[in-house]
C-alpha cells in the first residue's frame, strides 16, 4: 500500500516536512509513504495553462497520486489558513476540472501539522476540509495531529526528539493506514 505525502511548506529546515520524514519511518509494515516535493510547481495561472497545458511537475504529482493509495498532507499554519503554496499546489491539481475527480474524488486524505506556537495547526487543518470537501476528497476523521511549541520537538537536523509526539504520530499514520487499507479491502475484496 503506498500513500503520497505532501509537505506545505518549501523552507529547507520546515518542522512540516520534518515531521513527514519521521511518519516515513513510522508507517506500519507492508505501507509506504513516499514524500512528494512541491517546490517545481508554478503559481497558478490561468493564461499559462491555455497556453501551455498542465506543467510536467503537476502532471507528474498528479499521477503519482492517482497510483497512490492515500494521500497525507503536513501543513503550516499561515495567518490560520492553509499556506499559499499548499493551495496552489492542490489548485494545478485540481485542472483540467474535467480531470479533477480523478485525481481527488474519493481520495482518501489525512491532514496533520506542526506549528511552533501554542495550536501545532489546527487551524489551517480545519481550513484544508472545505477545500477537501469541494474536490469531493474523504477526509479521514480518526486522529488528529497537531504538533505544537514545534522547535522543541525537534532537533536542530530535523529529527523527531519528542517521544511523546514520536507515539503520536505513530498513531497517526497507523490510523490513517488502517482507514485506507479498510477501503481498499471494501473496493476489492478479493485483495484484502
Ligand atoms: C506568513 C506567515 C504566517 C504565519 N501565521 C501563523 C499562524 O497563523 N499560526 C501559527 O501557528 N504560526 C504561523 N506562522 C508561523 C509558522 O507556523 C512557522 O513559520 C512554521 O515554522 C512554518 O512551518 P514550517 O516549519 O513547516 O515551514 C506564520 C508564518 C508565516 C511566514
Amino acid at each position: 500500500m503506498k500513500i503520497i505525502g505532501i509537505s506545505g511548506s518549501l523552507r529547507r529546515g520546515s518542522f512540516n516536512t520534518a515531521l513527514l520524514r519521521a511518519a516515513v519511518e513510522l508507517m506500519p509494515s507492508g505501507t509506504q509513504l513516499e514524500i512528494a516535493p512541491i517546490d517545481q510547481i508554478p503559481l497558478y495561472d490561468g493564461d499559462l495553462e491555455a497556453s501551455s497545458g498542465i506543467p510536467a511537475s503537476v502532471a507528474t504529482l498528479k499521477e503519482r497520486i492517482v497510483a497512490a493509495d492515500g494521500l497525507l498532507l503536513s501543513t503550516p499554519e499561515y495567518n490560520n489558513s492553509v499556506p499559499g503554496v499548499l493551495k496552489n499546489t492542490i489548485d494545478w491539481l485540481s485542472r483540467p476540472s474535467a480531470d479533477s475527480a480523478r485525481v481527488f474524488g474519493g481520495r482518501l486524505v489525512a491532514i496533520m501539522g506542526a506549528s511552533p506556537g501554542a495550536y501545532g495547526s489546527v487551524q489551517a487543518q480545519a481550513a484544508g476540509l472545505p477545500v477537501l470537501r469541494r474536490l469531493r476528497a474523504q477526509p479521514w476523521f480518526g486522529g488528529r495531529l497537531a504538533v505544537a511549541r514545534a522547535a522543541g520537538v525537534f532537533d536542530q537536523n530535523g529529527v523527531l526528539v519528542d517521544e511523546t509526539v514520536r507515539a503520536q504520530l505513530r498513531d497517526f499514520v497507523h490510523g490513517f493506514a488502517q482507514f485506507v487499507a479498510a477501503a481498499r479491502a471494501a473496493k476489492s475484496p478479493s485483495s484484502a
